[in-house]
């Protein structure tokens, strides 16, 4: 079976680890946290890193942050993972959603207007499967309402958004780089992995002490075991961040071979009748987090069906994201109800990702490419 991911560790993550071990930092506390935090938010261009246990955690730190309130509204896509509307309604606030765009399976940002009311206090732009939201105009829409942005760049570490295309000085920037707080996850299957592990980004100084408090558990440095905030266990280990770290040190050659990935699987599958595949518009960089495709109604074929006839020729999958608005849990608390999101609906009956691990080899896209014609044939 080919794995549907697959992660590439290293010497130097081996390294790293003994340094960790020899030396006795295996906590919370260590040169490996600081250098990653400094190495990413650089990296992203931003200012502050704050390392977390994982991307979830990171989006629950950044709502906290922005001091949401009870009834607050923000903005985010259908289409995404729970962590998203969790951490809105885990501060008791409200989960506003908007479709995706076909092509790119972003939130549609033309989309967002509509839905800002009084209450709107934070637009959740999330990046998907490597390919960057349409920034500009969603900043364009913030801006004019006053409202902050969390950012979720989870899936692009290293992918990049062609800022001011239709001014005289376009800038490529890398996601992470625009929200107000900007979060990411690095579990086992992103392009740089801790493991489990999360890191928040910002360029403003209050807001950094902020999430550094709220991460554990709002010790304060005057005065440990004394409390003016509530705060979480959201803490990184030196361990996972030298594992990223070293990652991190080749990350320039990770985003090749992601970028290698997605153009040899497009070039393979672009003549497929049917089949949809990522797009990489001309303002953005995708990353190709993970090889996505997209059955047309005319296959009559569903994603379910369509994975496990590539899993009887040992390729293994995984579907889409089932949209928020379709799931149970929120339905149960009278959220989403009767609202329609038909982009997000399609992607989540006819897409399924391919393996796309660092580890997957040519032979193995080869076969992944003979296993979708066959079945398609
Ligand atoms: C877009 C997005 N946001 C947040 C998360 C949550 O990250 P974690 O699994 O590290 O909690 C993920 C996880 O894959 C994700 O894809």
């Amino acid at each position: 079976m080919i794995p549907v991911n697959e992660p590439l560790l290293g010497r130097q993550e081996s390294e790293y680890l003994l340094e960790c071990m020899r030396t006795g930092w295996i906590s919370s506390a260590g040169r490996f946290i600081d250098e990653f935090e400094q190495k990413w938010a650089s990296y992203c261009g931003r200012k502050y890193g704050i390392a977390v246990s994982n991307g979830t955690a990171a989006l629950q730190v950044a709502a906290d942050c922005l001091g949401l309130e009870p009834g607050d509204e923000v903005i985010l896509p259908s289409f995404t993972i729970i962590s998203c509307a969790l951490a809105v309604i885990n501060r008791g606030c409200v989960p506003v959603l908007v479709d995706s765009d076909p092509q790119t399976w972003c939130m549609d940002v033309t989309q967002i207007e509509q839905k800002i009311t009084p209450r709107t206090r934070a637009i959740m732009p999330v990046h998907i499967y490597g390919h960057p939201v349409d920034m500009d105009p969603l900043l364009c829409t913030a801006r004019k309402h006053g409202l902050a942005i969390i950012e979720d760049a989870a899936e692009v570490h290293g992918a990049e958004y062609l800022s001011g295309r239709n001014t005289s000085d376009p800038t490529w920037r890398r996601c992470g780089s625009f929200g107000t707080l900007s979060c990411f996850s690095f579990y086992a299957n992103k392009l740089i992995t801790t493991g489990e592990g999360g890191m928040v980004l910002t360029d403003d100084e209050a807001l950094a002490e902020k999430a550094r408090s709220d991460r554990n558990l709002a010790f304060q440095s005057r005065r440990r075991f004394y409390h003016e905030d509530l705060g979480f266990n959201f803490r990184l280990t030196n361990l996972q961040a030298a594992l990223g770290l070293a990652q991190l040190e080749r990350i320039d050659q990770i985003v090749a071979q992601k970028r290698w990935m997605g153009s040899e699987y497009t070039q393979r599958l672009r003549d497929i009748r049917g089949l949809q595949l990522p797009t990489e518009e001309i303002w953005a960089r995708n990353v190709y987090w993970m090889y996505g495709v997209v059955l047309s109604e005319d296959t009559h074929m569903d994603a379910l069906q369509f994975a496990s006839r590539l899993r009887e020729l040992g390729v293994e999958t995984r579907p889409f994201f089932l949209g928020m608005h379709e799931q149970p849990v929120f339905h149960k608390r009278g959220l989403f109800l009767n609202e329609r999101y038909p982009t997000a609906e399609r992607l989540a009956r006819q897409g399924l990702y391919l393996p796309s691990g660092l580890a997957l080899t040519p032979e193995q896209l080869s076969r992944v490419c003979e296993a979708v014609k066959e079945v398609l044939a």
